[in-house]
């Protein structure tokens, strides 16, 4: 039984729990406002807000693309769509900056924008014009145009400016944010129970932003293994040396931690690059691990902190190293009926760190190549630790063996990392596809890997020096 609320009304659903948000909200509830365009994540006319309640009572609301969310997911939660928000006699306050902004046409779109927009005054984030047009980074409107739908954005957040924080829910009821009964779901949640055991046997699927764009046929009519709640598998833990997080935790949940944006200083620029916020929203580490793709952005990432991840069945308990796992195109080190339950990695000591990505679009796209590097130096620039991972330059999400040993030792400057790059270049076997051709990726791996050195150490390389070493 699958059990949460829908907008103001109570569910109890015997339906599958592969089956999609999307169809259960349209075809089994006939709440058709919520739209539906490429069933693949990418546009978000689809758009539903989950809330969920967290360890301290309070309901956190986030945008979700329904389309490739399993209906168990939302076990326990509150889910919104865009009937749910409509106030009784007058449009709410993204309604109304939408229409007063001519910010919509032909309207496919709008539901999916208007419920980002209304999703991002209860979310929490703070509120900046940075944040509200990330909110909407998943919405694609392809007659509108957008300036009309980012002054619609900047409106609303000029009146959010008043928000009394320590009364959040009623004073967004109060001013015609959200309608009052909002004010009544913490306590309706709460009486919900507990999920039972997922079908242990069957498929394991968490966020699903990989198995619905792949699969969903043959996931809609399964009762399918939802591990993205399960408490053993979420969570961030630090210690003075050690940072371990549970294998389903979410891009989100990782983005907004407060040690993890201590260690990482660029990590809300880095995170833009992944998806977009509803899908960063629903994805986590262990899918895109499992997922094995070559240019898998968290992969690289967590490859380049020389990362662990404990794997866990019936038979025990292992421990390996992340760039051990692979073995070959969509191959990996997965034994039966086992799952990815943590992964960690070391921080005992001061590192410096770099993402890179390069696709054909700036956001929303998957990379062509893209690199990160977690490196030591001393003052003087001599290395003493290095790891460098690369994707979409071999068959597997590449930890760059030879190339992260040769640089220990080394003293950072343009001759050594030109050296470096000879090195990188042997070790790397990029093939000519739809994400470019074999030579555009040679090239695009020396940008990246000179891009991290010239980030991290500003004072020892620049573009100029680079630029000029080439010529
Ligand atoms: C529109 C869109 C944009 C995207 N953009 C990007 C992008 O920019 N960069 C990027 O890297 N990816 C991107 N992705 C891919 C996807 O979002 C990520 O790979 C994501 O991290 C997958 O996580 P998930 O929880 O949704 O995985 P799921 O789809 O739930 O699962 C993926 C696989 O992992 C397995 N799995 C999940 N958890 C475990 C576990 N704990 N143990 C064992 N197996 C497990 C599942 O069985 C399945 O085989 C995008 C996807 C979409 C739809
Ligand atoms: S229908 Fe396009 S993201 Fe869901
Ligand atoms: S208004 Fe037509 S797609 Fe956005």
């Amino acid at each position: 039984m699958i059990e949460f609320i829908l907008n103001e009304r109570h569910i109890r659903t015997d339906a599958k729990s592969g089956m999609t948000l999307l169809d259960f909200i349209r075809y089994e509830k006939r709440l058709t406002g919520t739209k539906i365009g490429c069933r693949e994540g990418d546009c978000a006319a689809c758009t539903a807000l989950v809330g969920t309640m967290n360890a301290n009572g309070v309901l956190e609301y986030q945008s979700i693309t329904s389309c490739i969310s399993p209906l168990g997911n939302a076990h326990g939660k509150h889910i919104v769509t865009i009937e749910g928000i409509n106030l009784k006699n007058e449009l709410n306050v993204a309604q109304e900056a939408m229409k007063l902004n001519y910010a919509t046409q032909c309207g496919f779109c709008t539901p999916g924008f208007v419920l980002s927009l209304t999703g991002f005054t209860f979310s929490g984030k703070e509120n900046t014009n940075e944040n509200i047009m990330a909110a909407i980074s998943g919405n694609i409107c392809r007659c509108t145009g957008y300036k009309s739908i980012q002054r619609a954005a900047t409106d609303i957040a000029t009146k959010l400016e008043a928000l009394e924080l320590d009364n959040k829910m009623a004073w967004l009821v109060a001013n015609s944010f959200i309608p009052e009964y909002f004010l009544t779901i913490p306590d309706k949640i709460k009486k919900i129970p507990v999920k039972q055991e997922s079908e242990a046997n069957s498929f394991v699927v968490s966020g699903g932003t990989d198995m619905y764009v792949q699969r969903a046929d043959s996931l809609i009519d399964e009762q399918i293994n939802l591990v993205s709640d399960h408490i053993g598998l979420k969570g961030i833990i630090a210690s003075d040396d050690k940072i371990v997080i549970g294998a389903n935790t979410t891009v989100t949940e990782f983005a907004s931690h407060t040690i993890i944006q201590e260690l990482f200083p660029n990590l809300k620029k880095h995170m833009a690059l992944v998806s977009s916020e509803p899908i960063r929203n629903m994805a986590s580490f262990g899918g895109n691990f499992v997922n094995a793709s070559p240019i898998g952005d968290m992969t690289i990432f967590f490859l380049a902190l020389n990362t662990s991840i404990t794997l866990q069945n019936e038979k025990g308990t292992r421990e390996i190293l992340l760039k051990d796992f692979y073995k070959g195109y969509k191959t990996f080190d997965l034994q039966e009926g086992e799952l990815v339950t943590s992964i960690s990695f070391n921080t005992a000591s001061d590192f410096k760190f770099n993402f890179e990505k390069v696709c054909k679009r700036s956001y929303l796209d998957i990379a062509s190549v893209n690199s990160a590097m977690r490196i030591q130096a001393d003052a003087n620039g001599i290395i003493s630790n290095a790891h460098v991972a690369m994707g979409g330059v071999a068959p597997i999400p590449k930890y760059l063996e030879q190339t992260s040993a040769y640089l220990v030792g080394k003293t950072v400057d343009v001759v050594m990392v030109n050296v470096a790059m000879e090195k990188l270049q042997e070790e790397i076997a990029p093939i000519s596809d739809v994400r470019g051709t074999e030579d555009y990726k040679r090239l695009l791996a020396r940008q990246l890997f000179m891009a991290h050195f010239i980030e991290l150490f500003p004072s020892k390389l620049n573009l100029k020096d680079c630029l000029a070493y080439e010529s």
